[in-house]
């Protein structure tokens, strides 16, 4: 009887210890990350985490950064007509539309650059903005220009809505809401919306500043990291999202951290470590101030080294190395976790690479109207042609860091062959 009893008062003291901590005192809603309004982050994806009481609140909307660029081959009437109607066909149907650029090459002649914007304020709330009456006209304009390529680039936002509390699946269970985002480089603006029982609406906004470490504009002053892992957040979180073995409402996937950053795993190139769950390779074990990055090492490439032995080698016996690898930032480039781009980077090769080179981006590298984007590499149709095409990223036996023989000639011929 005895035996029985203590563990459900445990049960129960915790219960009542929990549900007082947590009460949101009459407030219809609390954001618990980030927990200032100008974060800090250096990932392009974060979680915002918001509590709300469910009595009071009826649904919930964020509308997250969207962003999404084109190529688009204009080079025949049929290839024109097609594209236009892909490029309207990939945008989802409830994306409001907050600028559009496109820029397009034509043939040996200087790019030509249009933008569109529209400033989220007038649209809020509208149902978003026809594609179709925009990038066409803007297309259109090009076409007249003989543009043979062009790519359009979309910014917007897409409205997540979570609704039914207490019934819904994802988005975390009872009144806790996560939404993961994903953030472009520099300031990102997340507005969200609460709409009350009475139908009051409630809107509210934080910025999130996405730090790339090559881009030369860092985050101004008044934003901070926002640290999440602290012990009042992980005992509110963990007791549902921690030890699989006690959870008894076993809907949480298999990985404790995969339960809540789940979203790094659905990105198209994943790390190898992050795929198979071992998060502890670079991050401690949690103390107090929760799983900090391990690189109290001099460098943090010789966490990389551990297992990229071959770069390791690389850097000590070529003849030429890259500055940046040379410091040990292997970071700067690759994002440990996930990315859209190939080889988790951070941005497309030729982006990062003219983040620091910009002088190259004249067309006329290394000889007069070269291409360096929106073709194919000939010795590898798979493949772009990009700065990578001609430079190793890291080191080499040749000057200039150049990835195939010696000099000029033999390089130009990989490709020009005849
Ligand atoms: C209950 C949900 C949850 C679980 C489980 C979880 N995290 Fe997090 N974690 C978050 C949120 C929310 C953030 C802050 C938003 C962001 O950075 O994406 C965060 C941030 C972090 C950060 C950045 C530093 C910080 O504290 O803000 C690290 C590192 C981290 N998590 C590692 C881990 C590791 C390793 C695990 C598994 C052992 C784990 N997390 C499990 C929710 C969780
Ligand atoms: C009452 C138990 C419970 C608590 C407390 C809880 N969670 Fe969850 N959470 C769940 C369950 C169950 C799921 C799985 C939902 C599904 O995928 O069906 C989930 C899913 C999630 C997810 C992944 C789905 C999504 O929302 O994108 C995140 C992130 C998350 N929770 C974060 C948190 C954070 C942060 C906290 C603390 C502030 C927290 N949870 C507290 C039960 C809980
Ligand atoms: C290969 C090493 C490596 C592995 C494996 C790794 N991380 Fe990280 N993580 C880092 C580094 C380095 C940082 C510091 C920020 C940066 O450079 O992006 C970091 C930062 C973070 C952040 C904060 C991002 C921000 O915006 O500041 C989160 C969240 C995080 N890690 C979660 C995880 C989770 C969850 C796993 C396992 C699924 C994991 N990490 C596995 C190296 C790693
Ligand atoms: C625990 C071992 C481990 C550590 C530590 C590690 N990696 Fe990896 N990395 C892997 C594995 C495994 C792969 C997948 C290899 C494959 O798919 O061929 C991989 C793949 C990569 C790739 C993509 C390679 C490709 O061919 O697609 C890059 C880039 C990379 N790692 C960079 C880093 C960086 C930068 C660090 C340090 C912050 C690091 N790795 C730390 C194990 C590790
Ligand atoms: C200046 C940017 C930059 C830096 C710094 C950098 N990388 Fe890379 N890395 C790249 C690019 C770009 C590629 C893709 C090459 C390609 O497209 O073939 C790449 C590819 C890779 C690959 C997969 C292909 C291969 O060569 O095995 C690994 C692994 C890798 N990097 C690890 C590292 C490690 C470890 C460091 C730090 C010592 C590092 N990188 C530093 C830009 C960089
Ligand atoms: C973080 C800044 C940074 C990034 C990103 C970067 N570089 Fe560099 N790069 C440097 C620095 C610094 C030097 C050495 C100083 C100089 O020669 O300007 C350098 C030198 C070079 C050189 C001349 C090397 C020599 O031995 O003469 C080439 C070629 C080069 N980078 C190509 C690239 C390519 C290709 C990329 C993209 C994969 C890239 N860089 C990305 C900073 C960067
Ligand atoms: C078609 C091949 C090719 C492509 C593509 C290419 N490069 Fe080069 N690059 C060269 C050659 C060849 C040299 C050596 C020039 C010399 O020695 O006069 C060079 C030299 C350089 C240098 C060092 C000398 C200097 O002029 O400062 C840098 C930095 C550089 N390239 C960066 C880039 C960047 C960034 C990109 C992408 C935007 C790029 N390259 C794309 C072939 C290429
Ligand atoms: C990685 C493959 C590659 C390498 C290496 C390369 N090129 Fe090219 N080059 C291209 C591609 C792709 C085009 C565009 C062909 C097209 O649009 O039909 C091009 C176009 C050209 C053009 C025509 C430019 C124009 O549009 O008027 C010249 C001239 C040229 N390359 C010279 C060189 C020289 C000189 C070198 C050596 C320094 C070189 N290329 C190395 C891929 C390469």
């Amino acid at each position: 009887m005895l035996r029985k009893f203590i563990p459900v008062s445990i049960i129960v003291i915790f219960l009542l210890n929990f549900t007082t901590n947590d009460k949101l005192d009459k407030q219809p809603y609390r954001v618990i990350h980030p927990n200032t309004k100008l974060s800090k982050v250096e990932e392009d994806r974060f979680l915002f985490v918001i509590q709300v009481d469910t009595l009071q609140i009826k649904s919930f909307k964020v509308f997250n950064p969207w962003d999404t660029t084109m190529v688009v081959d204009l080079s025949s009437p049929s290839a024109r007509k097609s594209n236009n109607e892909k490029v309207a066909a990939i945008l989802p149907p409830n994306l409001i539309i907050g600028k559009i650029s496109v820029s397009a090459e034509p043939f040996h002649q200087p790019l030509i650059n249009k933008e569109d914007s529209f400033p989220f304020e007038k649209q809020a709330g509208a149902k978003g903005i026809l594609l179709k009456d925009t990038s066409l006209a803007s297309i259109k304009i090009l076409r007249e220009q003989n543009a043979l390529l062009a790519s359009v680039k979309v910014l917007g936002w897409l409205p997540v809505e979570v609704n039914n509390f207490g019934k819904r699946k994802n988005y975390c269970q009872n009144d806790i809401i996560s939404i993961p985002l994903s953030l472009e480089p520099g300031k990102n603006a997340i507005h969200y919306e609460l709409e009350t029982k009475e139908g009051k609406l409630i809107s509210d906004s934080l910025n999130v500043y996405y730090q790339l470490e090559i881009e030369s504009k860092k985050a101004p002053d008044e934003y901070s990291k926002s640290i999440f892992h602290i012990a009042e957040n992980d005992t509110r979180c963990f007791s549902c999202h921690e030890n699989e073995n006690e959870r008894k409402s076993s809907v949480i996937s298999p990985s404790t951290c995969q339960s809540c950053h789940g979203s790094m795993y659905k990105e198209n190139f994943v790390h190898g470590p992050v795929d198979a769950g071992q998060c502890e390779t670079c991050h401690n074990q949690q103390t107090s101030s929760g799983f900090k990055p391990k690189f109290e090492v001099e460098k943090e490439s010789e966490v990389c080294f551990e297992c990229h032995d071959d770069i390791k080698e690389g850097i000590a016996k070529k003849k030429f190395v890259h500055a940046p690898v040379v410091s040990g930032k292997c970071t700067i480039c690759h994002s440990p976790h996930a990315s859209k781009h190939e080889f988790q980077l951070r941005n497309s090769t030729n982006q990062i690479c003219l983040a620091c080179h910009d002088d190259k981006n004249d067309g006329n590298h290394p000889v007069i109207f070269h291409p360096f984007q929106n073709r194919k590499d000939q010795r590898n149709p798979k493949r772009e042609l990009n700065c990578v095409s001609c430079h190793n990223p890291h080191f080499s036996e040749f000057k200039s860091i150049l990835s195939s023989a010696d000099g000029y000639f033999a390089l130009c011929q990989s490709c020009h062959n005849k």
